[in-house]
């Protein structure tokens, strides 16, 4: 566990080696490398075992970097960047010729956000370039919310996790793009369609998969672990048995023994269910004896649609 700390100076150090070092942010935590160098997110990709095709978010401290490595900031997005930013929005900009290809897998664009921790804006006010942070996890994996979710699973292969407490969103990011005079959003993420409609109007909803190429990330098989089934509240019908476990929004089912099931929020909240929707996977795929996870869809509103997307994306194979 000594490879978590909080050492500032220490994280920025290893980065300006080429170092890879895991950052917390509001959404997920990021497994970071200088967004310049070539050869420090190559060992990001190694790390994860990331395809090549799957671009990466670059992280930055304020628009006036983001300018920096952008050949334009369309009015249109800086609505946004000022509405949200710092906060779990990402947008996406023509890239200059500072981002190499492998941050963008050869896109004309760059994804680039401000996130919202304290300490990881500190190593980003210290650096002289811009983070590329996939989240740290390995590839087709949950995304990690806490430092000791990084360190289970990628911790012999980084230098360094710089804490600085749970994710208290737990979704990735909203990816958000202008394109011929329309909103688009390519991920649901931390930030509600309704937030982002209450700003700037109606957005077209194109979460992307494999077979969308202008964002290749988010395979179907992304959170896949274990058998997973997602249906509507009551909907499961199969038969009970002691392998299967239940992932509930708000209720537990009375037929069904307690210990098999885990409640997202008991006070029906979608901002409880999205922050303690991966580390409750997490947990259902580290008990042996569960071999089915069945899932109950939660309402389709606000993070919910968020938390389906990934739901979703978990019960694909
Ligand atoms: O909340 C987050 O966004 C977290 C934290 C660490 O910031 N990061 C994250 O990164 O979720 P990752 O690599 O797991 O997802 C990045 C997503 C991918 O689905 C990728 O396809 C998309 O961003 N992306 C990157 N560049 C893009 C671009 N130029 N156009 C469209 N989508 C892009
Ligand atoms: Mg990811």
């Amino acid at each position: 566990m000594d490879k978590i700390g909080t050492d500032v100076a220490f994280a920025a150090q290893l980065l300006e080696e080429d170092g890879i070092v895991a950052i917390a942010t509001e959404t997920v935590y990021g497994l970071a490398a200088n967004a310049y160098s070539e050869s420090s997110v190559m060992k990001v990709f190694e790390a994860k075992q990331r395809p090549s095709f799957d671009p990466l978010i670059v992280h930055t401290h304020s628009i006036e970097q983001v300018e920096s490595f952008t050949s334009e900031f369309p009015a249109e997005l800086k609505k946004l960047a000022n509405a949200f930013w710092p906060g779990p929005l990402t947008l996406i900009l023509p890239k200059n010729n500072k981002i190499p290809n492998i941050v963008t897998s050869g896109l004309k664009t760059v994804a680039v956000r401000i996130p919202r921790k304290t300490r990881t804006l500190e190593l980003l006010k210290k650096l002289p370039f811009p983070l590329a942070a996939p989240s740290a996890n390995p590839f087709g994996y949950i995304s990690p919310t806490t430092a000791q979710h990084v360190i289970k699973q990628l911790g012999d292969k980084i230098d360094y996790v710089l804490e600085d407490g749970d994710a208290e969103v737990g979704l990735e990011s909203t990816i958000v793009g202008y394109e011929d005079g329309q909103y688009i959003v390519y991920r649901a993420g931390g930030i509600s369609i309704e937030e982002i409609e209450a700003i700037v109007g109606p957005v077209l909803l194109k979460n992307h998969s494999s077979s969308n190429p202008k964002a290749p990330g988010m395979l179907a098989s992304h959170y896949a672990p274990k058998d997973v089934r997602v249906v509507h509240a009551e909907e499961f019908d199969g038969e009970d048995d002691e392998s299967i476990y239940y992932l509930r929004f708000d209720k537990k089912l009375k037929n069904i023994p307690g210990h098999r099931q885990v409640i997202l929020s008991k006070s029906s909240d979608l901002t409880v269910a999205a922050r303690n929707l991966f580390a409750s996977l997490r947990q259902l795929d580290e008990i042996p004896s569960c071999k089915t996870i069945v899932i109950e869809y939660v309402p389709n509103k606000g993070l919910g649609k968020a938390i389906n997307d990934r739901l979703k994306r978990a019960s694909a194979h």
